[in-house]
């Protein structure tokens, strides 16, 4: 540390979350108020439910907790995608011949999500959090594409289409918001240190 300035301290203090070592101290509130901090969408409580439902999180350092995250997501879309297909084989569901046509976009915004997923998750456990970070953020527009598609009103229909999922896109889109700023929050880390 050659610059004594409070930027210099905060990479001293992000460094040290990086590189402790579990055993005493838990990081995920720190952490999470820090997320919430950085990014205006992100739910504090959603964020801490999230984490704290995952054990390992109570004696994580950042960079463990990015993957319980990530992997928390990748759970998430996984289910969610299955949930989709669920849908699209039940008929009876309300407005079915309306909203068909969003839920098989869906389905297929959140096969990419897995995929994406999985390559951050493979990027961050390589510490590269540039295209973990990059991974992440496309994984988490698939929850917005997905919902967004619902409202879009074309000539022959008049309104919007109820949307099934938006429980599920509000969910995914919290989680990964979480990943996101946890891979930022290490990035910068890194970046202020050079
Ligand atoms: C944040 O998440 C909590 C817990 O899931 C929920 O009760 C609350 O309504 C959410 N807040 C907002 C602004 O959506
Ligand atoms: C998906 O994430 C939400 C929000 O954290 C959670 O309530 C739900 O249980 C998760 N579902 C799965 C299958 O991971
Ligand atoms: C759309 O629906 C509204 C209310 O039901 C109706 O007044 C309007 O004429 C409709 N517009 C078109 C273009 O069908
Ligand atoms: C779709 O139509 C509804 C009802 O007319 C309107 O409220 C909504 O803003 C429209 N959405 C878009 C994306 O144009």
């Amino acid at each position: 540390m050659n610059h004594p300035s409070s930027i210099s301290l905060t990479v001293f203090s992000l460094l040290l979350l990086i590189s402790h070592n579990g055993a005493a101290e838990d990081i995920t509130l720190e952490t999470c108020r820090k997320s919430a901090e950085s990014s205006p969408n992100l739910n504090y409580t959603s964020c801490v439910n999230s984490l704290q439902s995952d054990p390992r999180s109570s004696t994580a350092n950042l960079q463990q907790l990015g993957i319980i995250s990530m992997e928390l997501s990748l759970r998430n879309a996984t289910y969610i995608n299955s949930y989709i297909k669920k849908l699209l084989n039940d008929r009876d569901l309300d407005d079915f011949s309306r909203i068909e046509k969003y839920l098989r976009d869906c389905s297929e915004l959140y096969g990419d999500a897995i995929s994406n997923i999985e390559e951050a998750i493979k990027a961050f456990d390589a510490y590269d959090s540039f295209s973990a970070n990059i991974k992440m953020s496309a994984a988490m527009d698939s929850s917005t594409t997905c919902e967004d598609g619902f409202k879009d009103n074309n000539s022959n229909q008049n309104y919007s289409a109820v949307s099934p999922l938006v429980r599920e896109d509000y969910d995914f889109f919290q989680l990964t918001a979480v990943s996101l700023a946890i891979t930022n929050l290490v990035r910068h880390s890194i970046l202020l240190s050079m």
